[in-house]
């Protein structure tokens, strides 16, 4: 299993913060955000992991996170020029991937207090993804499921959510991910979207929906930010009162 932490765009919604950094390295209370997704890909097992940054604080990030040996995985990088989109990173990766099953998580996706290990190593074919409830899922992918976790419907952002469950930034796919992402259109807004990933594995019977409860942010607003590091605060003042 390899692992790829998608880390470009450009961050709009965060300036000026972002004139002058990427989102992924701003501080969640006491770390730069991207060490977040990184431990939930090293908390599963995965040991070599691909970094897609934007061009214009590369060099930043090769400073903080170098190759990987500090935190005991192997790190590539690859720079993504211009985003176009979730799925872009598969066609971008392959070459990393080199057919292997891969798990993706984005550079701003922040969980607190779960543990996906078991979901990801068991994984052994299709496509898996994971799902919260949240009063907002008009923002987000969302997924309509049946009985047993089957999956009915996936939609980007859709205006009429047929369920409360955002799709979060955590995807494992299985060896054929590239291919797919390869021959993907753009959608309307341009970009090639991990919901029509998704889609190809629900048409073929083999995407999985795994549901959770607690902590997940999806740290690209000021709001979100800030309610994330004071989250991560609350969290170490009880370890610490612990020790
Ligand atoms: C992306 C995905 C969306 C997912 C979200 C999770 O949206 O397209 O399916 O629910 O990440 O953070 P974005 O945040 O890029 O608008």
């Amino acid at each position: 299993m390899k692992g790829i932490i998608l880390a470009g765009g450009r961050a709009t919604r965060l300036r000026p913060l972002t004139l002058v950094t990427s989102k992924q390295l701003l501080p969640v209370y006491n770390k730069p955000m991207i060490f977040y997704p990184l431990q939930t890909l090293i908390d599963a097992g995965i040991k070599d992991i691909l970094i897609i940054i934007a061009p214009d604080y590369s060099g930043q990030f090769l400073n903080l996170l170098g190759d990987g040996s500090e935190f005991g995985v192997h790190f590539s990088y690859i720079v993504q020029k211009e985003p176009r989109g979730l799925a872009e990173a598969f066609s971008l990766g392959e070459d990393f991937v080199d057919g292997d099953d891969v798990t993706m998580i984005l550079g701003d996706n922040i969980f607190l207090g779960q543990d996906f290990s078991q979901d990801i190593k068991n994984f052994k074919k299709g496509g898996m993804i994971f799902a919260t409830k949240v009063p907002d899922p008009e923002r987000y992918g969302v997924v309509e499921f049946g009985e047993n976790n089957e999956v009915l419907s996936i939609e980007e952002k859709p205006v009429a959510p047929k369920s409360n469950y955002a799709i979060v930034g955590l995807y494992t796919f299985d060896h054929r991910v590239c291919q797919v992402a390869k021959n993907l259109t753009p959608s309307a807004r341009g970009e090639v979207e991990i919901t029509d990933l998704h889609k190809f594995y629900l048409n073929k019977g083999e995407l999985k929906v795994n549901t959770f409860e607690g902590t997940w942010e999806d740290a690209g607003t000021f709001e979100s930010l800030l309610r994330v590091s004071n989250e991560v605060a609350e969290m170490e003042k009880l370890t610490d009162s612990k020790k």
